[in-house]
This record gives structure tokens, C-alpha cells and sequence, in this order.
């Protein structure tokens, strides 16, 4: 006898408390932090969604496995268990560790891009198109156009588009591409997976020109998995399989072991090229530390080196897209507009559609993440105007799973608050922004009203 409900393939060992403030409260808190939800205390969040990055519960195993980290400054034996996971897994020749993410996409691209290059993506997240702008290279989005409509029900709505990349290729030569990127899930479009028809499209794409194809890896395991449930020929694979496979189309990828590396902290950078890995340890040791720690302490490392594993244990893999999925489900039979399907990692609603009288330049984005604090005291994320200016092709609010932290109890709460706002959309009013930083501006822009 199988049954229907899914639960939580865990059970908890530790809790941590969290309380609620008053709407008046919060109002204040708001108008604190200048209407940038980035700015407020975390105490004064009851259900935090802003981010799925650094946010897991980690399982009793990872603890004790950062019991026995060894904080060796140089051939660290967490080093050692760490890399030969990431080489099991990513099946890449160099594994360099990184204190996260954008550590690893800075070094990259210091190393492969100049000014005058062209990096296409599916689509790039806010990091990777930061630190590529900042070598004077140009970060294009190469999305299917299925990916820009929100409402539109795709399988794979992070795949790249081919012909456009081919074109861009025609258009501009390859020598002017250093690399081509593959966001997987694509985060900045929805959290929507890329296929590994898609994968084999873009890697003999690259083949034919000598460019080469890295993966922006955040959240394999995820799409690794949505490859198995909507990719007829991948279905009896395992996950690890899926993600080995798609792994050795590529040249090498950028990690963020903050999301599907179930760790708090950490990332990492992986190559084939003996050159590259050369440079990019030289500049690894100025900023981030020698090679076998990269700016971790041994006990990160080893802590990432079990979550990898845990991350694609298909028990684990089947409640995470499930819970996604519960939430942007009952959010869509209300007729709240999301982008469908649920992502991976989040459910995404289409501000523009949810406030369709606030236009793009007065953020709507920012004014019903403002909304769902104010009314339920929900931290989110605008992932549109504010985040991507003129790049924005759509304004989301993004509600972010942090893994294995919060139940179904807490997600049903989320989807009454969202109601709410949604019964009283008409009185929300637009924002305009008072201060901007020239580089990254969503993280400390201030707002107002209009
Ligand atoms: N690439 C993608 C697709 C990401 O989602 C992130 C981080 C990074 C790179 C950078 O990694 O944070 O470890 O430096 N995304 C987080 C988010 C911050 O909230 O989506 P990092």
C-alpha cells in the first residue's frame, strides 16, 4: 500500500524559535529600511524566503562531519574527502574551493574574459553578470523565448536558445567568446531546468567553435532531477547519473555549495584546462587563500562534502520539488499569477501581472515584496527592475525554499498571507528609488512610496 501524502523525509533534531511582530511594527521596521526588505533585522522576519543560498538545516551527518574537519592550513585531509566528492560528482580534473559562489565566478572570468568579449548564458544571475561587466566583457542572455512568459507550461523553460546562440556566434565570432555559461536551474528565469537535449545542443555548439562550456552549477541535483521527471529517456537514471552526464559535456563550472551543496557556506570552481588552473590558483591564493581551503575552514569542506552527496538522494530530491510545487500550486488555483511551472527552488509570482497597474519602472516587484512583509511578515525577493534595470525582462517576487528549514504548516501560512494581498492588490502603490550603488544596486537601494 503506497500512500498520497509526501512528508518530510526527516525528522527534527533541533529547533530554532521563531516569533511574529505587530502589522504597526512592521510598518515601522519598513520604513527603516528604506522599503529594502534586504535591510531588516532577520529576527524581525517570521518566514524568511529571500533566499534558498546559505539557508539549509544541515543533517546530523554534516555536523559530524565538521566535528572532524581538519583546520590544517595547507593538504587538509577535508580538503582531500571534499575534492574526491566534487570529482566523483562533477567528474572535473581541478577542483578549486572558494568561500562561495561569486569567489569562484570572479576568478573565472578575471582569468578568461577582457573587455570587448561576449559571455552568453541562459541567463545570467545578478553575481555573474556583475563580475563579468566588471572585466569590460558583455553578459548576454541567450533564454528560449517559452522562458519569458510567465504563464506559459514548459518542461524546460531554462534552456538556451541555440539558433540565438549559433547567431551571436555568425554575428560577432567566436573569438570573441571566452565561454559559454549554463545557468542550472536557471534562478534569475524562474528556477526552471535546462534539458540535456539542451545540454548536447549547447556543448556541440561549442564543439564546432573551440569555445568553451561551463556550468553554473548552484542547483544541479535539482535539475538533475527535473531531467529524470520530464525527460523520457532519463527516467530510470539516477540522479548522480544525470548530473555525471551532463557534467562531462562541459569544460569545467562555478559552484555555489550554499544551495545544492546543503552547506551554509562554500563554493567552488572547477576546470579541465591545466593553463587555467594555474592562473586561477594565483589568484585564488591573493584573495581567497591556498588550494586546499580557498578561503573555507576544514570543517566547511566537509560539511560540503556530505551535503553533495545528501543533495541527491532522491528521497530528498522528490519532497524538495513536491514542496515547491505544493506551494505554487495552491497559490495558482487562487488565480495568483506565477510563473509556471514551479521552479525548483522557489515559486516565482509575476508582479507585473499581479499589479498590473504599477508600471515596470515604479517596481512593482519591490512594492508586493514590501506587501507580503507588511501584512505576514514574509521576507521575499524582487528579481526584476531593481535587480536588472533595463535587463529585466520580467518583475518577479521570488519566494525561496530554504532547504529542509520550514514545513508544510509554514508554507500553508505563506499561501493565506499571499491571498490576502492578493484580495486587497488594488491599494498598493508603486516605488521609486532615492539611492542607488553603481554596481549591484537591489542590495542597498532606498525606496519610497509613490
Ligand atoms: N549563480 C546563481 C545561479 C546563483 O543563484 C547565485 C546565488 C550565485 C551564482 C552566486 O553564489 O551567493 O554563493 O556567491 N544566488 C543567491 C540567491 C544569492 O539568492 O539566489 P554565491
Amino acid at each position: 500500500m503506497t500512500f498520497k501524502t509526501i512528508i518530510e523525509p526527516f525528522k527534527i533534531k533541533s529547533v530554532e524559535p521563531v516569533s511574529g511582530t505587530t502589522c504597526k511594527q512592521r510598518e515601522a521596521l519598513l520604513q527603516k529600511a528604506h522599503f529594502n526588505l534586504f535591510q531588516l533585522p532577520a529576527e524581525a522576519v517570521l518566514i524568511d524566503l529571500l533566499t534558498d543560498s546559505g539557508t539549509s538545516a544541515m543533517s546530523a551527518r554534516q555536523w559530524a562531519a565538521m566535528m572532524e574537519g581538519d583546520e590544517s592550513y595547507a593538504g587538509s585531509r577535508s580538503f582531500t574527502l571534499f575534492r574526491d566528492c566534487v570529482q566523483r560528482i562533477f567528474g572535473f580534473k581541478h577542483v578549486i574551493p572558494t568561500h562561495q559562489g561569486r569567489a569562484a565566478e570572479r576568478i573565472l572570468f578575471s582569468v578568461m574574459c577582457k573587455k570587448g568579449d561576449v559571455v552568453p548564458n541562459n541567463t545570467h544571475f545578478d553575481t555573474t553578470r556583475a563580475n563579468i561587466e566588471y572585466t569590460g566583457a558583455e553578459a548576454v542572455d541567450l533564454l528560449i523565448p517559452e522562458g519569458r512568459n510567465p504563464s506559459l507550461i514548459h518542461p524546460f523553460k531554462g534552456n538556451m536558445d541555440v539558433k540565438a546562440l549559433e547567431a551571436l556566434i555568425d554575428r560577432i565570432g567566436a573569438r570573441r567568446i571566452p565561454l559559454v555559461l549554463l545557468t542550472v536551474t536557471n534562478n534569475t528565469g524562474g528556477g526552471q531546468p535546462v534539458s540535456m537535449e539542451n545540454v548536447k545542443a549547447v556543448h556541440s555548439v561549442c564543439c564546432k567553435h573551440g569555445i568553451p562550456l561551463y556550468f553554473d552549477a548552484c542547483r544541479y541535483a535539482e535539475n538533475a532531477y527535473f531531467i529524470k521527471l520530464r525527460e523520457p529517456l532519463y527516467s530510470e537514471k539516477k540522479p548522480r547519473e544525470i548530473a555525471q552526464e551532463m557534467f562531462s559535456l562541459a569544460d569545467g563550472c562555478t559552484m555555489s555549495a550554499k544551495k545544492d551543496g546543503l552547506a551554509n557556506i562554500g563554493g567552488f570552481l572547477c576546470t579541465n584546462d591545466d593553463a587555467l588552473r594555474q592562473q586561477e590558483e594565483n589568484l585564488l591564493i591573493l584573495t581567497e587563500g591556498y588550494p586546499t581551503y580557498g578561503g573555507l575552514a576544514g570543517r566547511d569542506l566537509a560539511a560540503i562534502a556530505v551535503g553533495l552527496e545528501e543533495a541527491l538522494d532522491e528521497d530528498y530530491l522528490h519532497y524538495r520539488i513536491v514542496s515547491t510545487s505544493y506551494l505554487g500550486t495552491h497559490l495558482a488555483q487562487e488565480g495568483i499569477p506565477i510563473v509556471q511551472p514551479p521552479g525548483g527552488h522557489a515559486v516565482y509570482i509575476d508582479a507585473r501581472a499581479f499589479l498590473p497597474h504599477i508600471s515596470p519602472a515604479l517596481l512593482p516587484g519591490v512594492s508586493l515584496s514590501c506587501e507580503l512583509y507588511l501584512a505576514g511578515g514574509i521576507r521575499t525577493v524582487e528579481i526584476g527592475t531593481l535587480m536588472f534595470a533595463e535587463n529585466a525582462h520580467m518583475d518577479l517576487v521570488r519566494l525561496a525554499l530554504p532547504r529542509r528549514v520550514y514545513t508544510q504548516s509554514h508554507l500553508d501560512y505563506v499561501v493565506e498571507v499571499v491571498i490576502h494581498v492578493w484580495n486587497n492588490r488594488e491599494k498598493i502603490r508603486g516605488m521609486e528609488i532615492v539611492y542607488q550603488a553603481p554596481f549591484l544596486r537591489h542590495f542597498t537601494a532606498r525606496m519610497k512610496p509613490v
